[in-house]
């Protein structure tokens, strides 16, 4: 395994690269953030452009990966697929089909980014599959901006904010990714992402979800055997309380449960407000190791999903761990956009 192994490279989900490339990753980023906060340029892709297609919204991903870019040298390209030709249908008369405007995309740009999500698509694996066709027709890099399933630039900030945090030090700490009510009703790919990686880098990762909330299979299988060959840990927990006792980090998100395509989103805020309680607070704090860390990839619903005081108080990482896509996305763009001068 060389640096330059990853120039070329996609990005869709998690398990995508190896334990060895998130760490070259991770050196990567501590330079360019070093570099940053040096004020010291660091033009790694002068000339190259980066598209991203935004099918859904977004606040972090969107600023952080255009800031990205501009502090690299080069330019981020904003597209929104309604203005433009694509149709995901990928049927005659729809409009212009993935593959073609792959094609064409890459005449252009050197990396494709993509946010696929939530309401834009129609069942669960969809978006992975879009991202997937688009690697398949187009030579430059795809790197997956959330999906349904991973969302493994957020991932990577993550287990990149727990070291930095942690002082390098996150084998065996444990992190609770627990369910928390909202009315939102979220996706999966922030927390099966954390999940991952938590689990490839050695941590005891407890999922804590009422019993509807239970995540896919094979993402929780993955979890498993990543744990299991880390020397960490993955459990699953309907016990809330239990759950957190002695963490060191816990990650309190919304999400749906698997039907959410076949029952709406009606019938989800129904089930969904039988757990009211499922909320991160600081009575809840108490229950963590000492200290016990907040990590939450935002937005977070406020006095839902946590209450203010503990997104505000000094256990909270969630703005810093916010300005870490800025310098672990840079690293994902140098090291797959760029390669060896
Ligand atoms: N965490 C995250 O992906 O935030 P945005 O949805 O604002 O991009």
């Amino acid at each position: 395994m060389s640096w330059f192994d990853l120039a070329g490279r996609d990005l869709i989900a998690e398990t995508d690269w190896t334990r060895e490339e998130y760490d070259i990753a991770m050196k990567v980023t501590d330079q360019l953030k070093g570099a940053y906060y040096s004020r010291i340029p660091h033009p790694t892709l002068e000339y190259k452009t980066f598209a991203m297609m935004f099918f859904a919204g977004s606040t972090r991903t969107r600023m952080s990966f255009e800031t990205a870019m501009t502090q690299l040298g080069g330019h981020a390209q904003f597209i929104d697929p309604q203005t433009t030709r694509l149709s995901l249908e990928d049927k005659p008369g729809a409009g212009e089909t993935v593959k073609d405007t792959a094609e064409a995309m890459e005449r252009y740009c050197d990396g494709v980014g993509i946010r696929l999500l939530d309401d834009k698509i129609r069942y669960y694996g969809e978006a992975d599959e879009v991202m997937q066709k688009f690697a398949k027709h187009c030579r430059v890099p795809i790197i997956n901006m959330a999906s349904d399933i991973n969302h493994p630039c957020q991932s990577l900030t993550d287990i990149y904010t727990m070291h930095e945090k942690l002082d390098a030090d996150v084998r065996g700490k444990k992190i609770v990714i627990m369910w928390a009510w909202s009315p939102w009703i979220r996706g999966w790919c922030s927390v099966q992402g954390t999940a991952l990686i938590s689990s490839l880098y050695g941590m005891n990762v407890v999922v804590a979800n009422p019993p509807e909330y239970d995540l896919d299979p094979r993402v929780m299988q993955d979890c498993r055997d990543l744990a299991s060959a880390s020397g960490g840990s993955f459990e699953v927990s309907h016990d809330l309380d239990s759950a957190l006792d002695g963490a060191t980090v816990v990650f309190p998100r919304n999400w749906f449960t698997k039907d959410r395509y076949e029952i709406g989103k009606e019938k989800e805020a129904e089930i969904a407000k039988q757990y009211v309680s499922w909320k991160y607070s600081a009575e809840r704090q108490k229950k963590l190791g000492n200290p016990g860390y907040l990590l939450q990839c935002m937005p977070v619903d406020r006095g839902n999903e946590a209450d203010a005081e503990v997104c505000d108080n000094r256990l909270s990482w969630i703005l810093d761990q916010a300005e870490n896509r800025l310098h672990t996305q840079k690293a994902i763009l140098t090291l797959t956009m760029g390669g060896r001068l």
